[in-house]
């Protein structure tokens, strides 16, 4: 039986999965990055928000190095809910709220706000990125460092092949396809999500949904450009999970601003 395809909306069922998903990403190592870079330029950071933490995995590895009180927001219900549950397994105090970091609401001010993931490729114009810009400055503290990654136009041409899957089966209950393409123009990544819902003892299909995930790819000197309108300085921008200046075989970017 063929079933009705059902577009949902970005990280809904997505949610349910995601970990799976990303289980090829050494997160542990990523954290360490993080880490290593507060060391370097707010080392006496303690109050600490992550902003599109998705499942929480990251603020939850951060939380094991006990440095840090830990604020984790991202805009999708579904990866908040996800979040606390991987949260109260582990007796975490990270406050995690659903919250589009384009409004930010929080009652207190941090010393490092950060975001992981190339998810800065989700705002697809320069308004967007400038207006993160200046939530971000309103919850900082004095001497606060502002990090985040996203990825460019290099890694995106180069990690077709590996982002194509054909059908992978996630546990007795989903498997997923995702198709992914890039548009050198238009400098769009899309991410299509083909997720079924299986029944437990058939493997068939019960429910097929499908989400659309539309990146915007950006080179260095593009975002340079963007953040010099902001009130941010750049104190660095690292190639890949190095702590070495990026250049034009960067694939992937760590901004480091104040
Ligand atoms: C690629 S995922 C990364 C999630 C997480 N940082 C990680 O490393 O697994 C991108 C995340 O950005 C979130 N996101 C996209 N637009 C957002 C927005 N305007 N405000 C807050 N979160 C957003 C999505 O909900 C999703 O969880």
């Amino acid at each position: 039986m063929v079933n009705e395809i059902k577009r949902l909306e970005n990280y809904s069922v997505l949610a349910e999965i995601y970990d799976n998903v990303m289980s090829d990403v050494d997160y542990v190592t990523w954290t360490d990055y993080i880490d290593e870079i507060i060391l370097a330029h707010n080392p006496e950071a303690q109050e600490v928000l992550e902003l599109a933490c998705g499942t929480g995995t990251m603020a939850l590895s951060l939380e094991e190095l006990d440095c840090y009180n830990i604020t984790a927001t991202d805009a999708s219900p579904h990866m908040i809910r996800m979040a606390r549950e991987k949260a109260e397994q582990v007796n975490s105090r990270i406050h995690f709220q659903t919250m589009n970091f384009l409004n930010l609401k929080l009652a207190q001010t941090f010393d490092v706000i950060y975001m992981v993931f190339d998810s800065l490729n989700y705002l697809h114009n320069e308004h967007d990125i400038i207006e993160l810009h200046d939530q971000v400055r309103q919850v900082m503290n004095p001497g606060a460092i502002f990090i985040y990654d996203f990825t460019t136009p290099r890694n995106s041409r180069s990690a077709l092949r590996y982002l194509n899957k054909k059908q992978m089966k996630v546990n007795n209950s989903f498997r997923y396809r995702r198709n992914s393409s890039f548009n050198p123009e238009k400098k769009i990544h899309t991410n299509s999500f083909y997720i079924e819902r299986t029944d437990r003892k058939t493997g068939e299909a019960i429910e097929t949904f499908h989400e659309e995930h539309y990146q915007k790819i950006y080179t260095l000197r593009e975002i340079e450009k963007i953040i010099n309108k902001t009130d941010f300085a750049i104190l660095e921008a690292y190639d890949g999970f190095e702590l070495k200046p990026a250049h034009s075989k960067s694939l992937r970017i760590t901004m480091v601003l104040q």
